[in-house]
C-alpha cells in the first residue's frame, strides 16, 4: 500500500513501513524505513529532523534556511555541490566538470502494478494484484535536468524495490558519473554490516564487522557481480541474531559492476546507497534522453537474519524467477565436468548416462567438451557444432539416446566467448574486446566477446539457438569464465567507453532474453567459473544458478550457507561429487556429500558408472529420498541453526508438517558435551516423529580395528567396499520438547565401548533427521 497525503508519501508492507516527506525547500526528507506502526496526528512532527541551530563550519542550504544543512538531513538522493558531503547519489558532470546540481520535488505519480522499462534489461515484475507504485520526480533547481525517484511496494514478500532515472531535458549532453539505484539515510550508527565476499571456490562467506565512521564499500570492478563481494548486503543490530532483532536487507538486480556503499556521517547518521560502480563508468546522455538505473530492493526484518532471507526468498521466487519453472521443482542432474572433464566421446556419455537413470537421475548435462575440437581449454570457443570426433552421431542423436534412457538432455555452453584457436575467432577477430594498439590480456586462453555489438549477439542466438533446436535441448547451462580487461568497442552506438561495462550487461540481457524466449521451456542455468555471477539479474533469465566450483561439502556448508542469506535454496546448485574432493582433496562420506547438496537443486558431478555397488546403492536411495522430499528442501522455508561446530539446517515445509533436519558436525570432539537435537521451528503442543534418514557407513573409511568391532562378519580385504547400516533413531515425541528442550541423541562412537545405538560420525559426520507432526 501506498499513500500521499499533504506530500507525506507513507509506503507500508504487511510488516514495515517506509516513510518520506516534501521538506520546506523542496527536497525528499527520509523519515523512517523499519517496523510498522500506525501514523497519528503529530507523528509527522516528531518524525522530523530537528534543525533550529547552526552548526560550527556547517554551510546553511540558503540564507532564507540558515539553519538547514544538507549534510545532516536524512534525504532519499543525494548531489554533490550544497553541502552535503555524503558519499552522494548521483553525479552528472552538466557542464566541462561542473557538478553541482539541486533536485527539487515537482510531482508524483500513485499506480497499481510495476512498472517495466523497455531494453532496461534484468527487472522484477508483479501485478496489480500485489503491488502498487510511486514515481517521484524532481528538477534541478537551476537546470532542465531531471531525477525519478521510483519505488515499488511488494505485499507478498514484504520487498520495497528501488530505482532512479536521469532525464536531460537540456539543450546538450551531459554525462553522468554516477546514478545509484536508490539511497537509505539512517539515523543511527549502530548497526553491523554484513557482506558475503569471497574468491573464485570460495564464494559469498558471510562476514560481519560494527560501523565505525566514515565509509565501508562492497564492490565488484571485474566484469561480473564477482565472487570477491555479491551485491547482497545486510544491516543489522548489533543484537540481532538469526531469529531476533533489526536487519536490514539489501540487494541489486544486476550482474555487472556494482558498489554498495555504506557511510557512517560526523553526525552519525548511517547512509547506503547501491547501484552500478561509477569506476569505468561516463555515460554520454544526450538531450533529450534518459538513463535507467538497475532496480535495488530493500526489506527489513525485527525476526534476525532468517527473517530477511525468508523475505528475499519468496521476492526471488515470486518476482525474479518466472516462466515455467517458477515454483517448479528441478531435476536431479548428473553433470559430466567433474566425472570426464575434457576426456569423454559418445559412448563415454552413453555410459554415465546410463548409470546416472540407473540410479533414478533425471537430468544429463553434457559440460564442457563437446563442441567445435575442444580437448581442453585453449580450442574451439566460438564454434557452436558439435565435435565430429566425440560425438560422431550428433547431438540430435545423443540426445534422443539420452531422452529414450528417461531423461532430459543438458548441454553447457559458454555464448559469451572466443578461443584464438577457432574458426571464429579467424572469421571475426575484430569481434573480441580489445583496445587498439594494445595486447589484450587473456584469462583461460580466451578472449570475450563484444556483446554490445548485434552483429555478434545475432551470431551467437543463431549458431547457439541452432543446437538447441536440433538437439531438443531441455536444459542448458550458461557459463562465463573469465573476468573483463581492455574495455572497449568499435560499437559507434557506445558514445564513450564510459558506457562499455553497462552496455555490454544489456547486450547479455538481451541476449538471454532471446534464448529464454525462444524456448521457454529449457531450464537454465547460470555459472560463471562457480559463482562468479550469482546474483538477481542472472536470475531473472535463469532459474539457478552454479554455486561453486568447490564441490567439497565442509568448504560447501560455509558457501551454500552465505547464498542463502540472499538466494532461495531452489536457485542455488549444489553437486555431489567424488572423494578425495577434486578442489580440497579432502575425503567425506557420501552419505555427508549428499546430506548437504539436498539443499538446493540436487545433482551428481562424478563417475557414477565407476561407483561400487554399495555405493551405486547409497546414490539410489539418497535420489530416491530426495525427490521425496525435493519440494521441501528447495520451497521450504530455511533455517540457519548453527552452534559452533554443528551446522543444523532446516527446511519446513507450507503446510508445517514436515520438517528436515542437517545435523552435521565439522569436526570430532571426543568426549564433548552431549549432542541435542533441538528444533526451534516445531510447534509447541504438537506431535512429531522423528527419524534419522537411513545411511550407510563406509567399512573401510573406520579402519581394520574397528571396522572388526562394528561387523565382526564382514572380511574388509576380500570385500573392501563393504558397508554397513548407521544406527537408525526413532523418536514420538512433543513439539514442545523439540523447540525447547531437544532430544539428547545417543552417544557417538569414542573408540570405547560400541552397541547398535552408537552414532559413528567422526568428522564431517552428520544425520538428516526427517521430523513429521502426527
Ligand atoms: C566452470 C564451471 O563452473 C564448471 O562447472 C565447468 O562447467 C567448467 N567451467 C567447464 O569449463
Amino acid at each position: 500500500m501506498i499513500r500521499e497525503n499533504n506530500k507525506l508519501f507513507a509506503l507500508d508492507t504487511p510488516t514495515t513501513s517506509y516513510l518520506f516527506q516534501v521538506n520546506e525547500t523542496g527536497h525528499l526528507e527520509h523519515l523512517h524505513y523499519g517496523r510498522k506502526f500506525q501514523l497519528q496526528a503529530g507523528d509527522l512532527n516528531a518524525l522530523e529532523d530537528k534543525h533550529r541551530h547552526t552548526i560550527g563550519d556547517e554551510p546553511a542550504y540558503d540564507e532564507d534556511h540558515p539553519t538547514l544543512f544538507l549534510e545532516n538531513l536524512p534525504m532519499e538522493y543525494s548531489t554533490e555541490g550544497k553541502g552535503d558531503y555524503r558519499v552522494p547519489m548521483v553525479v552528472v558532470d552538466h557542464d566541462g566538470g561542473f557538478t553541482t546540481l539541486d533536485f527539487i520535488y515537482q510531482n508524483h505519480l500513485i499506480t497499481a502494478g510495476k512498472q517495466t522499462i523497455p531494453h532496461q534489461g534484468a527487472q522484477a515484475y508483479g501485478s496489480v494484484q500485489n503491488c502498487m507504485s510511486l514515481r517521484v520526480e524532481l528538477r534541478d533547481s537551476q537546470l532542465p535536468i531531471f531525477l525519478v525517484l521510483s519505488y515499488t511496494v511488494f505485499e507478498d514478500s514484504d520487498v520495497i524495490l528501488r530505482f532512479s532515472q536521469l532525464i536531460n531535458k537540456t539543450d546538450h549532453h551531459i554525462y553522468i558519473r554516477k546514478l545509484d539505484s536508490l539511497q537509505l539515510d539512517l539515523s543511527d550508527a549502530n548497526w553491523d554490516l554484513v557482506t558475503f565476499n569471497g574468491a573464485w571456490a570460495r564464494e559469498r562467506i558471510m562476514e560481519r564487522a560494527h560501523l565505525r565512521h566514515g565509509s565501508h564499500v562492497n564492490e565488484s570492478r571485474s566484469g561480473l557481480s564477482s565472487s570477491d563481494h555479491n551485491p547482497l548486503l545486510l544491516l543489522a543490530r548489533p543484537d540481532a541474531t538469526e531469529k531476533q532483532g533489526e536487519v536490514i536487507g539489501y540487494n541489486l538486480i544486476y550482474s555487472g559492476n556494482h558498489k554498495e556503499e555504506v557511510e557512517v556521517s560526523p553526525f552519525g547518521k548511517t547512509r547506503l546507497v547501491g547501484g552500478i560502480n561509477e569506476s569505468a563508468f561516463l555515460w554520454k546522455l544526450p538531450s533529450g534522453s534518459t538513463f535507467t538505473s538497475p532496480e535495488a530492493i530493500l526489506t527489513y526484518s525485527t525476526e534476525g537474519f532468517e527473517g530477511v532471507s525468508t523475505r528475499f526468498h519468496r521476492f526471488v521466487n515470486e518476482h525474479i524467477v518466472r516462466g515455467v519453472w517458477k515454483w517448479r521443482e528441478r531435476p536431479v542432474l548428473c553433470n559430466s565436468w567433474e566425472a570426464a572433464y575434457f576426456d569423454f566421446d559418445e559412448n563415454k556419455l552413453l555410459n554415465l548416462a546410463r548409470s546416472a537413470a540407473a540410479l533414478g537421475a533425471e537430468l544429463f548435462v553434457v559440460d564442457d567438451g563437446w563442441f567445435g575440437s575442444r580437448n581442453d581449454d585453449t580450442s574451439s570457443l566460438g564454434d557452436w557444432f558439435p565435435s565430429p570426433q566425440k560425438i560422431p552421431s550428433g547431438l540430435s542423436a545423443l540426445s534422443d539416446k539420452i531422452h529414450n534412457l528417461g531423461m532430459m538432455f543438458g548441454l553447457w555452453i559458454e555464448p559469451e566467448m572466443v578461443n584464438k584457436e577457432s574458426q571464429l575467432y579467424l572469421k571475426h577477430p575484430d569481434w573480441v574486446i580489445a583496445i587498439p594498439g594494445r595486447k589484450p590480456s587473456v584469462g583461460r586462453h580466451q578472449y570475450i566477446l563484444d556483446l554490445t555489438r548485434k552483429e555478434v549477439r545475432d551470431y551467437l542466438y543463431d549458431a547457439i539457438g541452432k543446437v538447441f533446436s536440433e538437439a531438443d535441448v531441455n536444459y542448458v547451462k550458461w557459463d562465463c569464465n573469465r573476468l573483463f580487461t581492455d574495455l572497449y568497442t568499435v560499437n559507434d552506438e557506445v558514445r564513450n567507453m564510459g558506457e562499455f561495462p553497462h552496455r555490454y550487461v544489456l547486450g547479455l540481457y538481451e541476449l538471454l532474453d532471446r534464448f529464454t524466449k525462444a524456448f521457454p521451456n529449457v531450464l537454465f542455468e547460470g555459472c560463471a567459473s562457480g559463482g562468479q555471477r550469482f546474483d538477481l539479474g542472472m536470475l531473472c533469465y535463469v532459474q539457478q544458478i552454479w554455486c561453486s566450483d568447490n564441490t567439497d561439502a565442509l568448504d560447501r556448508i560455509a558457501i551454500q550457507e552465505g547464498t542463502s542469506y540472499g538466494y532461495p535454496l531452489s536457485a542455488i546448485g549444489c553437486h555431489v561429487s567424488t572423494a578425495p574432493n577434486h578442489q580440497t582433496l579432502r575425503m567425506t562420506s557420501l552419505e555427508t556429500r549428499a546430506n548437504i547438496a539436498f539443499f538446493g537443486a540436487f545433482g551428481y558431478e562424478m563417475d557414477l558408472g565407476a561407483l561400487s555397488r554399495e555405493e551405486k546403492q547409497q546414490v539410489r536411495e539418497q535420489i530416491a529420498f530426495f525427490k521425496q522430499f525435493r519440494a521441501v528442501f528447495q520451497y521450504g522455508t530455511f533455517h540457519r541453526n548453527r552452534h559452533g561446530n554443528i551446522t543444523q539446517w532446516t527446511v519446513v515445509s507450507q503446510d508445517k508438517r514436515t520438517l528436515l533436519v542437517l545435523w552435521n558436525q565439522e569436526r570430532m570432539t571426543v568426549n564433548g558435551p552431549n549432542d541435542i537435537l533441538l528444533v526451534p521451528e516445531a510447534e509447541d503442543g504438537a506431535l512429531y516423529e522423528v527419524l534419522s534418514r537411513p545411511q550407510e557407513l563406509e567399512l573401510a573409511s573406520l579402519g581394520a580395528r574397528v571396522a572388526r568391532k562394528v561387523a565382526p562378519l564382514t572380511n574388509l580385504s576380500k570385500n573392501p567396499n563393504a558397508t554397513v547400516s548407521a544406527s537408525m533413531e526413532h523418536y514420538l515425541v512433543s513439539g514442545g520438547l523439540l523447540k525447547y528442550a531437544g532430544i539428547k541423541l545417543p552417544e557417538q562412537f569414542l573408540g570405547c565401548g560400541f552397541d547398535a545405538d552408537s552414532r559413528i560420525l567422526g568428522d564431517m559426520g552428520g544425520r538428516i533427521y526427517l521430523i513429521r507432526k502426527q
